[in-house]
């Protein structure tokens, strides 16, 4: 009998002694992370996921995914049998009890979750589950989404909730980098129902691994707002932190002189302002709940203009270098793809904003350098003689003349001061000391006052008349 429609205490046994079967749908960044994390708690994993080559790959023990213990754990779990990868559904959720889906969920042209390959991925499921599996929804969702949604459209194929399928939204907290620790050992895991049952059952899994436990909410709704607040609450923080940034240029004054003495009392915690935020889950969630909030006629505007306020920090920093240099005839180097210092990941980067904007500009030569990326996959983003390659660093500074750091990698936290020699560089996270700056113009959002009385740029005022009109 499936594990919904057992009794409780018989469905949690079950669980305890790891004698139930787990499909994870989406073998990704996420995906395959969590799947190593089952398998080394003693489950059998069935994989699904849409990409052959990803498949194939796996299936011989071997990913491209950097995480740390996930090449050792899925070797090991692929050499045990506990785990196989399939692009088979109907293989992939065989005698399954439960089902994870943890496929991205992006916002369409007008800022709205883009929902239909997630639909069309449980109507493809719901065709072959069992009687009673219970599906957990991983991948981020606007607030009301698995019950209001999913769940009616499951109902519609048929299939009735609490018999013929569970469901719970179980939100993924995790940082690229350090995903398996996340889930293990960071945070506890967060689960809210679509039904009652399902809550439990996936509580008593997820309890096998969790060492801080699971903390069993309300119902669903409840869960997809955990995530998604706490995502929207901290692009508006950095939004905050953004237009402190230039409002200490307007003053003349150091925003991180202000952001440390101001951080000293419990209650401030302003975030550091930067170039900008990127990555598939900050700048996208916040749309979640604005788009929830229109459709009740509620416009949540801090989050609307957060938005803007972020997406503005790439231009404040074309302003910034038009008031040193209006003369764009220079090579442009941009450092950094990736949204994240260490992370291959450049959804939404300000990189990908920056370089159409500098192109206009009409440099010289634009192009960007990144140690993650090789010269074709960043040429495979904007083109032709666009990227230097991951070992060509020092050539890339030599070839520069105008250098705007937009990722903190540790390779631009060392670089060399001398290396930038008579070069104008725009640091958009605070890699560089302002004390090194001896012969080439530093300028950093938010510390103009700074850099102009330590003599290293000259006196200007901030350009902010380019800031976009609120219109919501
Ligand atoms: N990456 C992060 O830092 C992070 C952090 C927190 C939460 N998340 C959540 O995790 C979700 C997944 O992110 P990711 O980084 O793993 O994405 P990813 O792009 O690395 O991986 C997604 C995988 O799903 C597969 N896939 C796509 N559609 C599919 C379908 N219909 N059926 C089967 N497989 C399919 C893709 O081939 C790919 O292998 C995100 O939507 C987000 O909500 C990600």
């Amino acid at each position: 009998m499936s594990i919904l429609n057992l009794p409780l205490s018989e469905a949690k046994e079950k669980i305890q002694s790891k004698n139930v079967t787990v499909t994870v749908v989406g073998l990704g960044k996420m995906g395959l992370p969590l799947t190593t994390v089952f398998t080394n708690a003693g489950f059998t994993v069935q994989g699904l996921d849409i990409n052959e080559e990803t498949v194939a790959m796996l299936n011989e023990g071997k990913t491209f995914i950097d995480e740390p213990h996930v090449p050792e754990r899925l070797k090991d779990a692929v050499e045990k049998g506990r785990f196989k990868a399939t692009t088979n559904i109907k293989e992939a959720v065989e005698n399954t009890d439960f089902i994870v889906i943890i496929i991205p969920v992006l916002i369409d042209d007008h800022g709205n979750a883009d929902l239909k390959g997630l639909l069309q991925t449980y109507e493809n499921l719901s065709k072959h589950i069992p009687k009673g599996a219970v599906f957990i929804q991983e991948s981020t969702l606007p607030p009301t989404t698995t019950s209001k949604v999913i769940v009616p459209y499951l109902e519609n194929q048929g299939l009735k909730l609490g018999t013929d399928f569970g469901v719970v939204f179980a939100p993924e907290r995790t940082y690229s980098g350090r995903a398996i620790k996340d889930i293990e050992e960071n945070y506890p895991k967060i689960v809210g129902g679509a039904d009652e049952k399902s809550a439990e059952l996936v509580k008593a899994l997820y309890e096998q691994f969790v060492v801080k436990g699971v903390i069993k909410v309300s119902d669903a709704t409840t869960a997809e707002a955990i995530k998604t607040f706490k995502g929207a609450y901290r692009d508006a923080n950095i939004a905050i932190a953004n237009q402190l940034a230039i409002l200490a240029d307007i003053f003349g004054i150091d925003i991180l002189e202000v952001r440390d003495a101001a951080n000293s009392e419990p209650f401030s915690h302003i975030h550091l302002p930067g170039i900008g935020v990127g990555g598939h889950c900050i700048p996208v969630y916040p749309h979640f709940i604005i788009q929830k909030g229109k459709e009740s006629d509620f416009i949540p505007s801090v989050f609307v203009e957060s938005r803007i306020a972020n997406d503005y920090m790439v231009d404040y920093a074309l302003d910034l270098i038009d008031l040193i240099t209006p003369d764009w005839q220079r090579n442009v180097l941009v450092l950094g793809l990736a949204y994240r210092g260490g992370v291959k990941e450049h959804r939404l980067s300000p990189t990908l904003r920056l370089f159409p904007l500098t192109r206009e500009k009409q440099p010289m030569g634009i192009k960007v350098y990144d140690p993650l990326y090789s010269k074709e996959e960043i040429e495979r983003l904007f083109g032709k003689e666009t990227a230097f390659d991951a070992d060509q660093f020092e050539e890339a500074l030599q070839w520069a003349s105008i250098v705007i750091i937009v990722t903190d990698h540790q390779e631009f936290k060392d670089l060399n001061p001398l290396k930038l020699s008579n070069k104008i560089v725009f640091d958009g996270r605070y890699v560089i000391e302002p004390e090194f700056a001896k012969d080439f113009f530093l300028i950093q959002p938010g510390r103009l006052g700074l850099l102009e009385r330590m003599g290293i740029i000259p006196k200007i005022h901030p350009q902010i008349s380019s800031f976009p009109k609120i219109n919501f």
